[in-house]
């Protein structure tokens, strides 16, 4: 595995594997590496010829009072974690090297991003789609890998391969979760013995939302109810629950068509965040 910080160094390794007209398979990442992340890499693995993962704390998409200097971070282990996973070139650039100096332009997401998590984090979305859209243009890849955990960020990269025309296609995996249902993150180590007892109830709520439509409930106010009845259990706040139609993320008076509901519950060092996405059946069709 070749890690490179330089964008020359980078460019070079990209360039030779062109030259060999290999399809590229691109994981971006912000590290602390665990089997979300990973389980990505070995989907590249199997579909591409070589596989670039990115390690970057993008500080653009964090607010002035989020996390970003306490983001974990253990680049050794995740070195040794990306290699495991088949990664040929892991890029881990500095701030420096990925912004320099003042920008003379900046990007604004329009639609799919004033609801959920960019809705209490504005500016979130503009900074990851700023990163990513420097990260496509140096790596080119073929194939670009996110995770279903972040429903609306593949929303809306989604909304950024279609406006900005970028060559490439988007695979989206299905969140990687613990046996007893928590969705694996890297925030995950910040709750507390009891916290993280109590973490699995945010998948827990979802599914019964999920059942509740499956046995013929369409009233989004009602799978709301029963969603908040079993969070309101944990010691947690309830940042939002939300239902919306996927991927355009607009509200619905009655469930139908491609749907995702989704949660946030802030802990007292991590918020967490959870959703399922499923078809809802017109009455009288099948459900799949
Ligand atoms: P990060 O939070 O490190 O996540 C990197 C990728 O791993 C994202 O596509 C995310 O959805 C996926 N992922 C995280 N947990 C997962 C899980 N339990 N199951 C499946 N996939 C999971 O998301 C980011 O970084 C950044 O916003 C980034 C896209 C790198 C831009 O800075």
């Amino acid at each position: 595995m070749n890690v490179v910080t330089h964008i020359h160094e980078l460019k070079e390794l990209i360039q030779q594997h062109q030259r060999k007209q290999h399809s590229i398979g691109f994981v971006p990442t912000m590290g602390f590496l665990h089997e979300g992340h990973l389980t990505l890499a070995k989907e590249a693995r199997d579909h591409n010829d070589i596989v670039v993962m990115s390690i970057f704390v993008n500080p653009l998409q964090f607010g002035p009072n989020e996390d970003f200097e306490s983001y974990p971070r253990d680049m050794n282990r995740d070195q040794r974690l990306a290699e495991e996973a088949g990664v040929d070139i892991l890029f881990t650039p500095d701030v420096k090297e990925m912004y320099q100096g003042e920008p003379s332009i900046t990007m604004t997401v329009q639609k799919r991003a004033d609801v959920l998590c960019g809705k209490k984090r504005p500016g979130h979305f503009d900074g990851v789609v700023t990163v990513l859209t420097k990260l496509f243009h140096l790596i080119e890849p073929t194939k670009v890998y996110f995770g279903l955990k972040d429903a609306q960020q593949v929303a809306v990269i989604e909304a950024l391969i279609q406006d900005f025309f970028f060559d490439l296609h988007l695979v989206a995996v299905p969140t990687v979760r613990e046996a007893d249902g928590l969705a694996k993150s890297s925030r995950n180590v910040y709750l507390s013995e009891r916290e993280r007892q109590e973490a699995p109830a945010l998948y827990k709520a979802l599914k019964q939302g999920e059942v509740a439509v499956e046995k013929g409930e369409r009233d989004p106010k009602r799978i709301y109810q029963l969603i908040e009845k079993e969070l309101l259990q944990t010691s947690g706040e309830i940042d939002y629950i939300d239902i919306y139609s996927y991927p355009e993320l607009e509200p619905l008076q009655h469930l139908t068509g491609k749907v995702i509901l989704a949660v946030a519950v802030k802990f007292s060092k991590a918020r967490l965040i959870d959703n399922v996405i499923f078809h809802v059946p017109e009455s009288g069709e099948k459900l799949v």
